[in-house]
C-alpha cells in the first residue's frame, strides 16, 4: 500500500529575550516589531496550511491571513478536540470557514460539528492524544492526504511543546525580540528534557536582524539515544 507522506512542519512564534510567547495574562500582541510580522505573513504565503490551537483562537481571535506580504491565503487549521471555537471568530466568519479546517476528536458535540459544517468549515475527526488532544501526528497524515505538503504552526504554547515533544518538527522560525517580561507563558514547556546531550537543536540555522528583532531560521534536530549517551560518556 502506497504511505502518505505527512506535511513538512515549520513552527513559527515570536518570543521574548527570556523565552516568554505572551504576558500572564495571554497578551501577546506586539512582541515583534511590525516588520516582523512582515516576515510571519510571507512565511503563512510559502506554506499551504497554518495551523493553531483552540487556546490562540480563544485568546487571540487570528484571521490567519496573508495580508502584509504578497501572496495566497494558506488553509486554516484549528487543532480543537471539543470544537470550542465560536462561530463567530475570524477563522469562520464572513465566508472564511470555507478555507478552514477544524481538527477534532470524539469530544466535540454533534451539533456544532454541523454548524461548523453549514458555515462551510471541513471537521476532521481524528483519535485522541493520550493527553485526551487531538492526535497530531494522525492528524498531519490526514493533511498529507489531502494534498497539503506544508504546514506552518503559529502557536500557542500548548501546540509547539506538543509537536516538539512528539518531535513533528521540521523547522523552527522564531523572532526574538529584546524585551524581558519576566514571569509569562513560556513559549516552550516541558519536554522531558533533563540533560542538555538530549536537547533539540536547530541547524543550519541563518540570524537575521530584521526591525529591531532577531531572527532564527534553522532545521530541527533530535537527539538520538546514541549522541545522548556518547556525548554524556
Ligand atoms: N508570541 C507568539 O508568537 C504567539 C503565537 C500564538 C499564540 N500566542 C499566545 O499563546 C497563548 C495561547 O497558548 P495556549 O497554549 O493557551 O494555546 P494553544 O497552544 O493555541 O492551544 C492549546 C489547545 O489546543 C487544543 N489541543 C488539541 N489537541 C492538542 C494537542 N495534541 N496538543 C496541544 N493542544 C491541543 C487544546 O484545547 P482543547 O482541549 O479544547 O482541544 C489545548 O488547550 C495566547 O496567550 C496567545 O496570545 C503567542
Amino acid at each position: 500500500m502506497e504511505s502518505i507522506e505527512r506535511p513538512a512542519v515549520t513552527v513559527s512564534y515570536a518570543q521574548t529575550l527570556d523565552g516568554r510567547l505572551a504576558t500572564l495574562d495571554g497578551s501577546s500582541q506586539w512582541i515583534s516589531a511590525p516588520d516582523t510580522l512582515c516576515f510571519s505573513h510571507e512565511l503563512r504565503a510559502s506554506h499551504d496550511a497554518v495551523m493553531v490551537g483552540a487556546g490562540t483562537v480563544a485568546r487571540d481571535d487570528p484571521r490567519l491571513t496573508v495580508r502584509l506580504a504578497p501572496g495566497k491565503n494558506p488553509l486554516r487549521v484549528v487543532v480543537d478536540s471539543s470544537l470550542r471555537t465560536p462561530m463567530d471568530a475570524a477563522v469562520l466568519a464572513g465566508g472564511a470557514a470555507r478555507g478552514t479546517i477544524l481538527a477534532v476528536n470524539g469530544r466535540a458535540p454533534e451539533g456544532r460539528r454541523r454548524e461548523a459544517e453549514s458555515l462551510g468549515a471541513t471537521v476532521l475527526r481524528l483519535p485522541p492524544a493520550p493527553d485526551g488532544g487531538v492526535d497530531l501526528g494522525a492528524l498531519l497524515g490526514r493533511l498529507g492526504g489531502l494534498g497539503v505538503r506544508s504546514v506552518m504552526v503559529e502557536g500557542g504554547a500548548a501546540l509547539i511543546t506538543a509537536l516538539l515533544r512528539e518531535r513533528l518538527v521540521d523547522r523552527l522560525a522564531v523572532c526574538v525580540a529584546p524585551k524581558i517580561l519576566g514571569a509569562g507563558i513560556e513559549a516552550v514547556g516541558d519536554l522531558g528534557v533533563r540533560d542538555l546531550a538530549r536537547s533539540i537543536s536547530l541547524t543550519d540555522v541563518t540570524f537575521t536582524p530584521r526591525g529591531g528583532d532577531l531572527l532564527l531560521d534553522g532545521r530541527v534536530e533530535y537527539p538520538t539515544y546514541r549522541d545522548a549517551v556518547s556525548r554524556a560518556g
